[in-house]
C-alpha cells in the first residue's frame, strides 16, 4: 500500500487550483441513469470514487466514455442491468446515489445495502422511506435493496435529519415521477445546488435547491446535456487550512469563496488575513502561529464535517484550548488517536473533543482510516518536527486529487512511496 512521506516544517507559499467538486461529481454521474441521450459532463476530478462510480454505472451497462480533462459522457440510453453489487458498494457508500434515478428510470434497482463505515452508522432509511412514499416497494434481500415501482407518484416527504445524498437520491427520482414532490427539510449543500442545475439543464423542473424546501415538477423524460461540476470547497478549504497551520500564504484558484463562509470565518478567527475574489480565496498567516479556534459541525451553511477534521490539526499546535463538537457523525473522531501520536494534546469526551494546542508536534508513522482524517494527518505533518508517514492513503486519493503533487506545489516535501508495506 502506498504512503505518503513528508518533511515537516516548511512554510507553504504560493497558488493552486481546485479541483472540480467530488461531492457534486458523483450524484451528477448518477443523474446520467435519468436521461435516455448523453449527458456530458466536464471539470469531473480523477478520483477513486470517481472511477468507482464510473465502474459502476458501466456494470449497468451504461456507456461511459473519458474524454481528455477529465470530461466525462454518460450514455444512459443503453442501461440494462439495475444493479449495485456489494462488490462496488462496500468501497463507496455514495453508490446509494443510483438508487433513486434506476427507480424512477426503470421500475426496478438492486442495490447493495451500504454497511457501517468508520465515520459512523451512517443509515440510508429516509433515502427509503422517502421513495416509499413516492409509490416504490422496497425490502432488503440477502443484503441488497430491492426497489420496485411503477411510475412514481409526486409526494411531500419531510425528512427527519438533514441528509445530503437523501437529498439527492428522492430528488433524482422525483425528476421523473408523475406530479409534484417536495422535498422538505432538505439539505442546502451546494452540491445539492449543483445537482439541481444540472437536472434543470437536462429538462427536469426543480426549485428551491439552496433552501430547505425542494420542489420538483415530475417530466416523462430527460435528456443529456453538457454542465460542468461546482469546484470542491472541502479540497480548497483544506488547502487554505495548509498554508494557515504551516503560518504561510496560500491562494486557491478556480474555486467557490461564497462556498466556505464559516471555514473562511474561522480561518480569520485562527488569525489569518483571509481575502477573496470571485473565484479564489487566500490565506496570509504572516509565519504567526494559529489562535485556537471552536468548531461545531452543522450541515450548510453551518461548518462542515468534512473540514472538522484538518481544524482538529489546526488547533492541536494552536496557541490555547479549542472545542470541537462533532454534531453529524457519531464516530468521527478517529484522527484525533493518530494526532496524539503526532505529539498533540487533547481528550475526547463523547462527541466532544478537547483540544490543548501545543507549540510543536514531531513526526511519526501515522495511519489514515478515513478520507478526512487523511487529510488532517497530512497537514498536521507538513507542520510536524521531522518525518511523518501517513500510511493508508488509499483513503486521501478517494477525494482529493494529485494531493502531493498540490503540495509541492506550494513548496511542501511530500512524496508518495509507492507499493510501500504497512
Ligand atoms: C454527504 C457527503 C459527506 C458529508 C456528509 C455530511 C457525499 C457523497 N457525501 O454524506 O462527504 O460528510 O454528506 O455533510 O455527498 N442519516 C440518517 N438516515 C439516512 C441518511 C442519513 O439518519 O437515511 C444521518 C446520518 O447518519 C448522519 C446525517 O444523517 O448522521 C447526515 O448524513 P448525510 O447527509 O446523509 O451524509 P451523506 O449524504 O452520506
Amino acid at each position: 500500500m502506498d504512503k505518503l512521506h513528508i518533511s515537516g516544517g516548511i512554510r507553504l507559499s504560493g497558488e493552486v487550483r481546485a479541483s472540480g467538486a467530488k461531492n457534486a461529481s458523483l450524484p451528477i454521474l448518477a443523474a446520467g441513469l435519468l436521461a435516455d441521450t448523453p449527458l456530458t459532463i466536464g471539470n469531473v476530478p480523477h478520483l477513486h470514487d470517481v472511477t468507482t462510480m464510473i465502474e459502476l454505472l458501466g456494470r449497468m451497462g451504461v456507456g461511459v466514455t473519458v474524454g481528455e480533462g477529465m470530461h466525462v459522457e454518460v450514455n444512459g440510453g443503453r442501461l440494462t442491468t439495475p444493479i449495485a453489487p456489494y462488490e462496488l458498494v462496500k468501497t463507496m457508500r455514495a453508490s446509494i446515489l443510483v438508487l433513486g434515478p434506476l427507480l424512477a428510470r426503470h421500475g426496478e434497482a438492486l442495490v447493495s445495502l451500504p454497511g457501517g463505515c468508520a465515520i459512523g452508522e451512517r443509515p440510508v432509511n429516509l433515502h427509503i422511506t422517502g421513495l416509499e412514499a413516492m409509490g416504490a416497494e422496497i425490502g432488503v434481500e440477502s443484503g441488497y435493496i430491492h426497489a420496485k415501482a411503477g411510475r412514481l407518484k409526486g409526494a411531500r416527504i419531510v425528512l427527519d435529519t438533514v441528509t445530503v445524498t437523501g437529498t439527492e437520491n428522492l430528488m433524482m427520482a422525483a425528476t421523473l415521477a408523475e406530479g409534484r414532490t417536495v422535498i422538505e427539510n432538505a439539505a442546502r449543500e451546494p452540491e445539492v445546488v449543483d445537482l439541481a442545475g444540472c437536472l434543470n439543464a437536462m429538462g427536469a423542473a426543480v426549485s428551491g435547491a439552496g433552501t430547505d424546501t425542494i420542489v420538483i415538477d415530475g417530466r416523462e423524460r430527460l435528456g443529456g446535456c453538457e454542465y460542468d461540476v461546482l469546484p470542491d470547497r472541502i479540497e480548497t478549504g483544506t488547502f487554505l487550512v495548509a498554508g494557515a497551520i504551516t503560518g504561510g500564504r496560500v491562494r486557491v484558484r478556480s474555486t467557490r469563496p461564497d462556498h466556505l463562509d464559516a471555514v473562511l470565518a474561522k480561518l480569520r478567527e485562527a488569525g489569518a488575513t483571509v481575502e477573496t475574489g470571485p473565484d479564489w480565496a487566500s490565506v496570509d498567516m504572516h509565519g504567526k502561529r494559529p489562535v485556537a479556534v471552536d468548531i461545531r459541525t452543522a450541515p450548510y451553511p453551518g461548518f462542515p464535517t468534512d473540514m472538522q477534521a484538518q481544524f482538529a490539526a489546526l488547533d492541536s499546535v494552536a496557541d490555547g484550548v479549542a472545542t470541537i463538537v462533532e454534531t453529524i457523525f457519531e464516530n468521527r473522531f478517529m484522527h484525533m488517536l493518530e494526532l496524539r501520536r503526532l505529539g498533540a494534546e487533547l481528550r475526547i469526551e463523547g462527541h466532544t473533543a478537547v483540544i490543548q494546542g501545543v507549540p510543536r508536534l514531531s513526526g511519526a508513522p501515522v495511519m489514515a482510516t478515513d478520507l478526512r482524517a487523511s487529510a488532517s494527518l497530512v497537514l498536521a505533518g507538513l507542520v510536524a518536527e521531522g518525518v511523518t508517514d501517513v500510511q493508508r492513503i488509499y483513503h486521501i486519493d478517494r477525494g482529493y486529487e494529485c494531493i502531493e503533487a498540490k503540495l509541492r506545489q506550494l513548496g511542501a516535501s511530500i512524496r508518495r512511496i509507492p507499493g510501500a508495506r504497512t
